[in-house]
């Protein structure tokens, strides 16, 4: 029998079942599966601290282990997939980390900002002035995916190819694919990488400074150049780390306003609150609620013994809501002092190398949405769906009722 984590009623609205978990059983064993749910702040930080012990070379999403071998096949067929960041451990994580942490500067960051006010206002022009709108579908899935394709260097003619692959690989993280499905999200996979592959080799021919160019270019100090595959690795890698992600924060930030208009209504007068909001929204509705480990040995996590095989979920979307950390854990609070707590970003040697990307295009978008539609009001009747993944909390739609501002 499947985990109550896999329920419906659990995706749609996990916290509960997190707060149960935290009080009683906080490194809960998944029924049928060697997976542990690692659910209080102290132990998620603990886990995150000791990556001898945690590896980060746990494989896909959860229950995908089975599905491995049959996905295997094509991918040994065409490009393979070298562990870099995300799904790789030290010493190796530590040179890539240093080399891909260059395109990912202050200065590199800041200096995208134009950009994408660029892109916020081609998008909310494109809104009608008065009228229904998504602003899943309008505003937090385009953005997020055009800044990403820009940061990449992908041109916006491949936008709609692009947004298909990187849907198909958010797929494989914490879904339950069936095996027709896993082949397929793997073989867009290889499309990626091949389309990857072909950026670079025209970049070869004409330097660019954009992030393939800079992975070309980068070369710590006596070591060797980055490989074809290990640049489309971390391209890919990138896309997927990026994309959903922020999409997944955009729609939880606006929605929370939306149901906290008394809150709303005060960032309206005063802005310089949007970075709280924006660090409430990834603390209540953590965009990626766990990320996976592997127990390289016995151990044990908050008294629980993990025998060395044994994957755990660090359950961010639970210790964020930890009233050991956070008081009333469960209220949208502006003016809470420690919001930035959260483990959201992750926290360590993995901790996010896109967390002030994604901080930007939340506040330039909230900013900018602020400015330019002076009404918006959720449909009373919406009850919000999430996509039917238990790691990626992903809002379907957001409809709105919008008035915009005279020009
Ligand atoms: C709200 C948006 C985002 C969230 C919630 C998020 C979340 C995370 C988390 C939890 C990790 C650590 C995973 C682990 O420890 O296993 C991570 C790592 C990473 N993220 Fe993000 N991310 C976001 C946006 C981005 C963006 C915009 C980019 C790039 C453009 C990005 C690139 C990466 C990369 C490359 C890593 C791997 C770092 C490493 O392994 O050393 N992320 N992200």
């Amino acid at each position: 029998m499947a985990d109550a984590f896999y329920d419906d009623a659990t995706v749609q609205c996990p916290y509960p079942h997190y707060a149960a978990l935290r009080a009683n059983d906080p490194a809960h064993r998944l029924a049928g599966e060697d997976v542990y749910l690692v659910t209080r702040h102290a132990d998620c930080e603990a886990v995150l601290a000791q990556p001898e012990v945690f590896s980060s070379k746990a494989g896909p999403g959860l229950r995908q282990r089975e599905l491995m071998s049959t996905a295997k096949a094509p991918l040994d067929a065409g490009y393979r997939v070298v562990r870099t960041l995300l799904t790789n451990d030290p010493p190796s994580h530590t040179r890539y980390r240093k080399l891909v942490a260059k395109a990912f500067t202050a200065r590199r960051i800041a200096g995208l900002e134009p950009k994408i006010r660029t892109v916020v206002d081609d998008l909310v022009d494109a809104l009608p002035a008065e009228g229904r709108v998504d602003l899943v579908r309008d505003l937090a899935q385009p953005l997020p995916l055009i800044v990403i394709a820009d940061f990449l260097g992908v041109p916006r003619s491949d936008l709609d190819v692009f947004q298909k692959w990187s849907d198909d690989a958010a797929e494989v993280l914490g879904g339950t694919l069936t095996e027709q499905r896993s082949r397929e999200c793997h073989q867009s996979l290889q499309e990626l990488l091949g389309y990857f592959d072909e950026r670079i080799a025209e970049r070869r021919l004409q330097p660019s400074d954009d992030f393939l160019g800079l992975l070309l270019e980068a070369r710590a100090a006596d070591e060797r150049p980055l490989q074809t595959e290990e640049m489309l690795a971390i391209s890919y890698v990138t896309l997927v780390a990026g994309n959903e992600t922020t999409v997944n924060l955009l729609s939880s930030l606006l929605l929370l306003l939306l149901r906290h208009p008394d809150q709303l209504a005060r960032i309206r007068t005063d802005r310089s609150l949007i970075p709280a909001a924006v660090e409430e929204a990834l603390r209540l509705e953590a965009p990626v609620q766990g990320s996976v480990r592997l127990a390289t040995r016995d151990t044990e996590v908050a008294g629980t013994p993990v025998p060395k095989g044994s994957r755990l979920l660090v359950v961010a979307g639970a210790a964020n809501r930890d009233p050991a950390v956070f008081t009333e854990p469960d209220r949208f609070d502006l003016d809470r002092g420690n919001s930035r707590s959260h483990l959201s970003f992750g926290k360590g040697i993995h901790f996010c190398l896109g967390a002030a990307l994604s901080r930007l295009e939340a506040t330039v978008a909230l900013e900018h949405l602020l400015d330019r539609v002076e009404r918006i009001e959720l449909d009373p009747a919406f009850q919000p769906r999430y996509a039917d993944n238990a790691v990626l909390r992903s809002l379907l739609s957001l409809p709105v009722d919008v008035t915009k501002a005279r020009a």
